[in-house]
């Protein structure tokens, strides 16, 4: 089965948040179950330079206003299709802001371009490469099961993942006229939303199927609370639309061998970390103590909660804990940070900025990872977290509500917690989460137990990618073995 995933990033080429983390973990899963994914991608300047070897297999004399080629190449064990179009990606830093930190005034055309794209390979614009299944990803994509619904081939299958639904690609109805779609695609059931063009609309209204990326979420989204506007579309065709828990890059992700790490160790070795720690608290400012120390890797923004912690720092402080914030984000959040820094000088550090290596460092030396989302899809930082025996705190919202056991007295009795969960998402319920997390871990056998507990949690893509292999399958009408 050929199934194409387009995205407008993958890592480890370009990542600006966990959709990379899943396009890149995604094909090797699926190649397990006989799935042949490759993946179409933007030609922006960090990709390009990966893909030398690659040829050329398609050109356009005009892609939304310049030339263009598509080359295949095979990069850091995944297949892509790269279009090489410099008008559209040939810019330097992240893949969606310009130098001034606001959006590319004309995203719409270079996102439209990639399931443009998208829908031609699918009709077969490459001899000998038909995909079967087009996989979108987020409002990027969205466009691709609008092309295909207004296409002319009807054989062509859809999945639109929502990663984060307050994402939308909406544009103004003057850029319409530029899409190459029929006159009717202009209307409640295609591409329109709110008399102008909605990307993420147009996907989850065209796909044959949706997907999103936990159960929760799933069920939120139907809702006025989360559902940002999609609740009643999501609702209507709630039969077709579903929640597949993101698993991790279990092999890039492993306490045992990871480079990033001072010391690697397992969950027999667990006092190692305590080597990791020394080396966090060095890099962030931090006093050397064992005092218990909270970690965060996040985007800075108000999706995440951060502005919670920042109510809750003094609490945390005089109670002996200790911060280190890896993040980058919002200017705001990351002045309040600093300002938090000059306030506890060696008990909160704080490194602005994107640090992959940095941030495996804080998973293998921290006591605890605050993850007190106000919202989080899937989120993957609980996950690292679980893998690497730093202790989940995290709001009960999205996929941190599926994936963490709260050590209530419950679960704790029965041997199953693995971390600590609050609700609601404010910064009061987080300070009694904070409490209950100190408790803990002035308990040493409990919260050993809890770690070790974490490590072996089931992080891996192994039952998420059988999802996926049995939704391709139906889409196609295809019998598809059940072996998870
Ligand atoms: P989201 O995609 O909404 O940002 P996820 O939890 O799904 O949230 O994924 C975030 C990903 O980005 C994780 O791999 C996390 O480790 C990484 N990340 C976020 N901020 C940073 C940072 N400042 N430095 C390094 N990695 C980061
Ligand atoms: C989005 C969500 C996050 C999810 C990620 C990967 O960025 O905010 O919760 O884990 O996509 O699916």
């Amino acid at each position: 089965m050929e199934v194409l995933s387009v995205t407008s990033e993958v890592y480890p080429l370009v990542k600006t948040g966990g959709l990379a983390d899943v396009t890149g973990a995604l094909p090797a899963a699926l190649a397990e179950r006989g799935i042949s994914m490759r993946t179409l991608v933007p030609g922006y300047p960090a990709v390009r330079a990966k893909i030398a070897g690659g040829r050329v297999v398609a050109e356009f004399a005009d892609l939304f206003g310049g030339s263009a080629r598509l080359i295949a190449a095979r990069a850091e064990g995944l297949d892509l299709i790269v279009i090489d179009a410099p008008q559209l990606y040939d810019r330097p830093g992240n893949p969606y802001l310009g130098p001034d930190g606001r959006d590319w005034p004309d995203n719409w055309r270079r996102f439209a371009a990639l399931s443009w794209v998208a829908h031609e390979l699918a009709q077969g614009l490459v001899e000998g490469y038909r995909p079967q299944v087009l996989h979108a990803h987020d409002w990027q994509a969205g466009l691709v099961p609008a092309y295909v619904k207004y296409g002319p081939s009807d054989r062509i299958r859809t999945v639109m993942t929502v990663h984060n639904i307050a994402f939308q690609g909406r544009f103004g109805p003057e850029i319409f006229g530029y899409l190459g779609l029929p006159p009717h695609a202009y209307s409640i059931t295609g591409v329109e939303y709110f008399a102008g063009v909605g990307y993420l609309k147009a996907g989850l209204e065209c796909a044959d199927v949706v997907t999103t990326v936990s159960p929760t979420y799933a069920a939120e989204i139907r809702t006025a609370a989360f559902g940002m506007g999609f609740e009643g579309l999501l609702d209507a065709r709630s039969a077709t639309v579903s929640g597949i828990l993101n698993g991790i890059d279990t092999a890039a992700w492993d306490p045992a061998t990871d480079p990033a790490l001072a010391a690697t160790y397992t969950a027999s070795t667990i006092h190692k970390r305590a080597v990791n720690k020394a080396v966090l608290q060095e890099a962030f400012g931090l006093e050397k103590g064992d005092g218990p120390l909270f970690g965060i890797v996040r985007r800075l923004a108000w999706q995440k909660g951060i502005d919670l912690i920042i109510s809750c720092l003094d609490m945390l402080v005089a109670e002996g804990g200790q911060l280190a914030v890896l993040g980058s984000g919002d200017a705001e959040l990351e002045t309040a940070l600093r300002a938090a820094v000059l306030r506890h000088p060696g008990k909160v550090g704080f490194i602005a900025g994107y640090d992959e290596k940095l941030s495996h460092l804080v998973q293998g030396g921290a006591d605890v990872m605050m993850v007190p989302s106000r919202f989080e899809p899937c989120g993957l930082t609980q996950l690292y977290a679980l893998r690497y025996g730093c202790i989940p705190l995290v709001a009960r919202v999205g996929g941190l509500n599926d994936t963490v056991i709260d050590a209530n007295v419950a679960a704790l009795n029965a041997g199953v917690a693995t971390g600590v969960q609050f609700a609601p998402p404010d910064a009061h319920a987080l300070a009694d989460a904070i409490r209950r997390t100190l408790d803990l871990y002035r308990q040493p056998e409990t919260w050993k137990k809890m770690q070790r507990r974490g490590m072996k949690s089931e992080v891996s893509w192994e039952a998420s990618a059988g999802r996926y292999a049995e939704i391709y399958a139906n889409l196609l009408g295809l019998k598809h073995d059940q072996d998870d």
